[in-house]
């Protein structure tokens, strides 16, 4: 049985008092039924890693080398100092304004299955290919080629399908795509990895999820969760979401 896993994508948003107080507000408000998290920028990590004790709390991006002139990045190390133990690997963002390819991302995975880090790694097509028909192409060359050659515990990755047209549009993707992407995902990771991998791995759909829709998305058998963004920043959206996955 996959236990259900909803993490909020803060992206370039809040400061350390204001992850602080969001933090404080949620915290004790949340249930088994689900492990809940979000993921502060670099600047509020500490605030928010030292002030949640149920919340899972996550980076954004980590660096696959352990230490060197790579200005402006930040190592696994330096998460594991903040006691931060998750990381967003991956996200459409990443790879739209800063190039990240798929090769990258792989390194990264295996970089922190190998310090102990667990990755949420993203993947999802662009709108030009969803109109075209290549989701299932592009999906799994994205899932193969991010996770090939991983070692580890890799049962303990999570997959995060966010179609690039439905992040931050309101356009959200309709319950039957979301599910039939999540299930190809699942099935390349059988390919990637094995039957049992794949089973166990949790898969979260992301884009435009928000508390009216999420029941749908997670009442659906390949989505084990949700990747969200904006409704994630307010403390009374987030805990309807809370609330609504119970
Ligand atoms: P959204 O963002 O929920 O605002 O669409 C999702 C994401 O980018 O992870």
């Amino acid at each position: 049985m996959r236990k259900s896993i909803i993490i909020g994508n803060w992206k370039m948003n809040k400061l350390s008092k204001e992850a602080i107080d969001f933090v404080k507000a949620v915290d004790g408000n949340l249930h088994d039924g689900a492990d809940f998290g979000i993921a502060p920028t670099y600047t509020a990590l500490a605030a928010a890693r030292e002030h949640a004790s149920n919340l899972i709390v996550a980076a954004q991006n980590v660096h696959y080398q352990p230490s060197g002139a790579y200005t402006g990045e930040i190592s696994i190390e330096m998460l594991k100092e903040l006691n931060v133990e998750w990381v967003i690997l991956g996200h459409s963002e990443r790879r739209q304004y800063f190039n990240e390819t798929d090769a990258e991302i792989n390194k990264k995975v295996k970089a922190c299955l190998e310090h102990g880090l667990t990755p949420i790694v993203c993947v999802g097509e662009l709108l030009e290919e969803f109109e075209a028909g290549k989701t299932e192409e592009v999906v799994r060359r994205q899932v193969h080629d991010c996770l090939v050659g991983v070692e580890g515990n890799v049962q303990s990755i999570v997959v995060a399908y966010e179609p690039v047209w439905a992040i931050g549009t309101g356009k959200s993707a309709t319950v039957e795509i979301a599910q039939n992407t999540c299930a190809l995902v699942r099935d390349e990771l059988k390919k990637v990895f094995n039957e049992e991998v794949a089973e166990a791995i949790r898969i979260q759909y992301g884009g435009s999820v928000k508390p009216s829709n999420i029941k749908e998305y997670m009442a659906q058998p390949d989505i084990d969760g949700a990747l969200i963004g904006g409704a994630s920043l307010k403390v009374d959206s987030f805990l309807e979401i809370v609330e609504a996955v119970k």
